[in-house]
């Protein structure tokens, strides 16, 4: 039985693929995080979150139902997908009361969302802020060179007391068709064989003392939040 069974995707563009896609589990860290931040007393005035590879809006749509007026919800994913999301969420009321940012990057080899969030960087250090967003999760191209440039400009773009959770911790490009198929040509057998989420864990997060880790080494999601400056 999977998650969205029971959903009628019917006249759908994007979400359509939540019954067919193998991505179509929600990510229970992301929404236990965002509820605990809901139940706090005081409850945050509005909450600033972001999800870093939309696959086939598993998570999204539960995220979306999540936040509240006020709330924001970041996008970050290639522009055909967050086209086509940006177009049901217009087209089809799902009760969706937060503002939308939505924010697609072109298929070109070197671009990616990282190009967006370091212009969230410059923006933010023109207005003097210390961080935007109170929860970031990255699910991504799962590679060194895209998420380890990802996690150290998250790690200023989160605010103190914020959290950074990153997917697919063990995953491996030899270990999947799509990443066999993708990586064929750019990557070394030693790279394609490595976990490079892990790698961009360990170098970034594990050892950096203003974060503290709240998984363990055995999960296949890194879970981190950024300490409150004393
Ligand atoms: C594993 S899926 C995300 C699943 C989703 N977070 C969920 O919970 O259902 C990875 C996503 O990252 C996107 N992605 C991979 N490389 C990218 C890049 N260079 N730029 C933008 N998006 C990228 C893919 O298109 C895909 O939508």
């Amino acid at each position: 039985m999977g998650f969205y069974d029971d959903y009628n995707f019917d006249g759908f563009k994007f979400f359509s693929k939540l019954k067919t896609s193998p991505l179509n589990v929600p990510c229970p860290q992301f929404l236990s995080i965002i509820k605990q931040f809901k139940s706090s007393t005081p409850p945050p005035e509005s909450l600033t979150v972001a999800e870093i590879g939309i696959g086939a809006g598993a998570t999204a749509l539960q995220v979306l139902k999540l936040l509240d007026e006020g709330d924001v919800y970041y996008v970050f994913s290639r522009e055909g997908d967050i086209k086509n999301f940006v177009e049901d969420l217009q087209t089809h009321d799902l009760g969706i009361k937060c503002q939308v940012v939505p924010c697609g990057n072109s298929n070109c080899l070197f671009d990616s969302y990282n190009w967006k969030l370091s212009n969230m960087v410059f923006k933010m250090r023109e207005r003097h802020e210390a961080g935007i967003f109170d929860v970031v999760y990255l699910d991504g191209a799962h590679t060194l060179v895209h998420d380890g440039l990802a996690v150290c400009l998250l790690k200023e773009l989160i605010k103190d007391g914020g959290y950074l959770i990153l997917d697919d911790i063990f995953w491996t490009l030899a270990g999947s068709k799509w990443g066999r198929e993708f990586g064929a040509g750019k990557f070394t057998k030693e790279q394609m064989e490595d976990k490079q989420v892990l790698r961009a864990q360990e170098i970034f997060l594990t050892t950096d003392p203003n974060w503290e880790r709240l998984s363990t080494p055995k999960d296949h999601r890194g879970v981190f939040r950024k300490r409150i400056k004393e």
